[in-house]
Order: structure tokens, then C-alpha cells, then sequence
């Protein structure tokens, strides 16, 4: 199994650009279900998640495209003929779930294995399904699987313009994105308005609702709480530039506040990131935002301060960077505390950190961390991609070498990441 050896101490200068969003590109070609004609992705990352998700399109027997060296992925859903998201690509990857919608509003039915937990938490779908009721759906779960069916027996209806769901108004319990993200697809095509109240309001949302309105879907309030869809009677295909990873613009703002000189991330959106680098700023970091487009993060010799962190959803703290930012606040001296309100488990990273010289405690949500004079380099395992990614950046800057194993969590998210550390001047292999 391929591991990171990490030579810690090295200082990082330069520039490095973020690949397209991993967690907008997924639900952009799951959406891509929904056209009547093929679709054009570009600026889409080369990570295993988007393999796997190419994976579970051509098993359901569309055709796809994937250009790595330009980054383009071409697909075409015309000759759809499964309705299935099987058991063997749901469990490698919990957004395969996000056919759902679009095949229940496309085709009338759908067969989802039910995802099951992963590391960082039970990750329930109850909001999806009360969702997919509303919209007039019967669900019937049984040997893992949950099946979906319009309300609507047989072909499809004959009644106004055929459409598979009715549309209505859906409050959410908590504002799930892939609860959003699903229900927002199947509405696209419902028949009639639906509302979604308490909805997520990601950047990533807001790129879905675009990449939906360019192939000819009526949305409106993306980004905000409540979201509106006119359902029309098919959508068409488009060419559409998936947004930057924001999550992967933090994980390297991170990088070069524990050991830059001067470094430039550049597609890194400072709205996208606001809460987070504002929080780095209040910590003592000098991050400057460069008119949107790119962030810079230089040196301090000041000391850096402590803090509290608490995840919310958007536009709070992002529970993605909370394995990450812990890394940095590791080594600031005082007591910190950080509060993971998003998963029940997202603390895998904590004891890895300790095994490297950390001093931190975890009790119940809340991690406390008494920052220590630096970390010290050790065999540590990634539990998940954000922690694994948060041990890198530790061996970073830890004193000696650190070796990172179970690194096939990592390449599900980070496009060349041990490429671009390098090109910063980290000392990173592959073994
Ligand atoms: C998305 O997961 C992201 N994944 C996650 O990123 C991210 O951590 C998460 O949003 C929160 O921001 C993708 O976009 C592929 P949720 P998702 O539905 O859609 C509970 C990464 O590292 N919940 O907002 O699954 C759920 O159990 C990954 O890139 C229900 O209870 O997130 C969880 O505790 C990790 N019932 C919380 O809400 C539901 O029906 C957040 O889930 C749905 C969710």
C-alpha cells in the first residue's frame, strides 16, 4: 500500500493553483443525468472520486469521457437504460447517492444501495427521502437497498406534460447538502414550484443551481436558505467550468502558515473561504486576499495567538478544515478549543496527531488542544481524506520524518497533491 515519507522543516515559497471543486464536480455529473443532450464539464480534478463516480454513469449506461490532461469530461445520458446505484460503487463513494434525483425525476424510479456510515460519522439520508415523498415518491427500503418510485405507477403519465413528480413545499431539518443538492435535481423537472426551506447555502450549491439553469433549469435563491424551482419539461446540454476546491485552497493557506515564506494559492476564492481566513487572521496569520482570484500568505515572527473554532454549516467554520486547522493551532502556544458540531466522529486525526508530539484531548465534540513547541515526525495512518491531508501538513512541519499511510483516503479529494507540496518546496515522496 503507497504511503507519504515526509521530510518535515522544509520551508514552502511560491505559487500553486487548486484543481475544480471535488465537491461541486460530483454533483455536477450526477446532474448531468437530467439532459436531453450531452454535456460538457471542464476544469473537472483528477481524483479517484470522480473515477468512481465516471464508474457509477457508465453503469447506468451512459456515455463518458474524461480528457485528465485538459480536464474535460464529456458526458452523454441518452442511452441511460439502468436505474440502479449499486451497493459496490455506493459504499466506495456515499455520493453516488446523488443519482437519485435525477433518475426518480428523469426515469420515474431508482434502486440506491443505502451508503451506511463511514469514518467520520453515520451520515443519514432521512432528509433525502422526506424530501423525495414530498415531491411524491413511494419508498420502499429492503436487503440495503432503498427503492424509489413515482407516486405515478407505470410509463409515463400521460398528464400534464408527463412529469414524474409534483412539486411542493419542503422545510429541511438541518440543512443537508446532498439533502439539497438531490432535491433540487428532482425538482428541476417536478411539475409545478417547489420550495426548499432551510436549504444549504454552499458556493458548491450555488454551482450546481448555475450548472442547472445553463441546461435550461428555472432556480432561484441558490446560496441562500430557500431555494425556489419552477419544474420545466426537459433540460438540454450544456458546457459548464466546475468553480475552484475551496477546501483544497484552505488546506494549502494551511500549509503556508505553519511553514511559508511567502506563498500565493491562486483560484483561491477569499468569499468562498471568508469564516476560515478570517479566523487564520484573528489567530495572527498575514493572509491577504488578491481582488478574489488568489490569496497570499507570508511569515509572521510574532507569536500566534489561540482560539476557539466551532463547524457550522455555510457560512460557518467548515467542518472540512477542522481536521486541517487543528494541525496549525497544534503548535500555538496557549489552549485552544475546537467544537465539531457538523459529525459525531470527526476526530480520527487527534490521536495520529498526539503519536507526532500533540497535546490534545477530545471530549465528546469538543478537542482541546495546549499547543506544544513543535511536532516531531512519526509512522502515523490517515483514517480519512481531511484527516490524512491534516497529517501531511503536519509532517510538514514536524521535526524529522513523518510517514503517512492509507494514502488512497487522500487521493480521493487532492488532485497531485504531493506535486504541488513539491513544487512549493516541501520534501514529500511517494512510497
Ligand atoms: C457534504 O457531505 C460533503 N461531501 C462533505 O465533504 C462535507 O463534510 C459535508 O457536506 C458537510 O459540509 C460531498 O459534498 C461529496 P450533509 P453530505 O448532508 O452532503 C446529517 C469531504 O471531506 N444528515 O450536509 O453528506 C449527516 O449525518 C466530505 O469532502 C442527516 O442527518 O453532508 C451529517 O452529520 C466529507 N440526514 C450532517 O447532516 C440527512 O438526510 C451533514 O451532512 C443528511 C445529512
Amino acid at each position: 500500500m503507497e504511503k507519504f515519507v515526509i521530510v518535515g522543516e522544509k520551508t514552502l515559497s511560491g505559487k500553486v493553483k487548486v484543481s475544480g471543486a471535488k465537491n461541486s464536480a460530483l454533483k455536477l455529473m450526477a446532474a448531468s443525468i437530467l439532459s436531453e443532450g450531452r454535456v460538457t464539464i471542464k476544469n473537472i480534478p483528477g481524483i479517484d472520486d470522480v473515477m468512481t463516480m465516471i464508474e457509477v454513469l457508465k453503469h447506468l449506461g451512459a456515455k463518458v469521457s474524461f480528457d485528465l490532461d485538459q480536464k474535460v469530461l464529456q458526458i452523454d445520458p441518452t442511452f441511460i437504460s439502468s436505474y440502479e446505484a449499486p451497493y459496490e460503487l455506493v459504499r466506495k463513494m456515499r455520493a453516488s447517492i446523488l443519482v437519485a434525483g435525477p433518475l426518480l425525476a428523469k426515469f420515474g424510479h431508482v434502486k440506491v444501495a443505502i451508503p451506511g456510515g463511514c469514518n467520520i460519522g453515520s451520515r443519514q439520508i432521512d432528509i433525502h427521502l422526506k424530501g423525495f415523498e414530498s415531491l411524491g415518491a413511494e419508498s420502499v427500503i429492503e436487503h440495503g437497498y432503498i427503492y424509489l418510485k413515482s407516486a405515478r405507477k407505470g410509463p409515463k403519465p400521460s398528464g400534464k406534460e408527463g412529469r414524474y413528480l409534483q412539486g411542493t413545499v419542503i422545510n429541511f431539518d438541518f440543512p443537508s447538502r446532498g439533502a439539497t443538492e438531490n432535491i433540487m435535481m428532482a425538482a428541476t423537472l417536478a411539475e409545478g414550484k417547489t420550495v426548499i426551506n432551510n436549504a444549504a447555502r454552499e458556493p458548491e450549491i450555488v454551482d450546481l443551481a448555475n450548472f442547472l439553469i445553463s441546461m435550461g433549469a428555472k432556480i432561484e435563491g441558490g446560496g441562500t436558505d430557500c431555494i425556489t424551482i419552477h419544474g420545466v419539461k426537459n433540460l438540454k446540454g450544456t458546457v459548464y467550468r466546475v468553480m475552484p476546491d475551496s477546501i483544497e485552497a484552505g488546506t494549502f493557506i494551511t500549509a503556508a502558515s505553519l511553514c511559508g515564506e511567502k506563498v500565493e494559492i491562486c483560484d483561491a476564492i477569499w468569499s468562498n473561504l471568508e469564516t476560515f481566513c478570517l479566523k487564520l487572521r484573528e489567530i495572527g496569520i498575514d493572509i491577504e486576499d488578491r481582488s478574489n482570484k488568489s490569496i497570499v500568505v507570508k511569515a509572521v515572527s510574532r507569536p500566534l495567538k489561540p482560539t476557539y473554532i466551532s463547524t457550522l454549516p455555510y457560512p460557518g467554520f467548515p467542518t472540512d478544515l477542522q481536521p486541517i486547522i487543528t494541525v496549525l493551532l497544534s503548535i500555538v502556544p496557549g489552549v485552544s478549543i475546537v467544537t465539531e458540531n457538523v459529525f459525531e466522529n470527526r476526530f480520527m486525526h487527534v490521536e495520529e496527531l498526539n503519536r507526532m508530539g500533540a497535546n490534545i484531548k477530545v471530549d465528546g465534540h469538543h478537542a482541546i488542544i495546549k499547543g506544544v513547541e513543535k511536532l516531531s515526525g512519526a509512522p502515523v495512518r490517515a483514517f480519512d481524506l481531511r484527516a490524512g491531508a491534516a497529517l501531511v501538513l503536519a509532517g510538514l512541519v514536524a521535526e524529522g520524518t513523518t510517514e503517512v499511510s492509507d494514502i488512497y483516503h487522500i487521493r480521493r479529494g487532492y488532485e497531485d497533491f504531493e506535486k504541488k507540496l513539491q513544487s512549493l518546496g516541501a520534501c514529500i515522496r511517494v512510497e
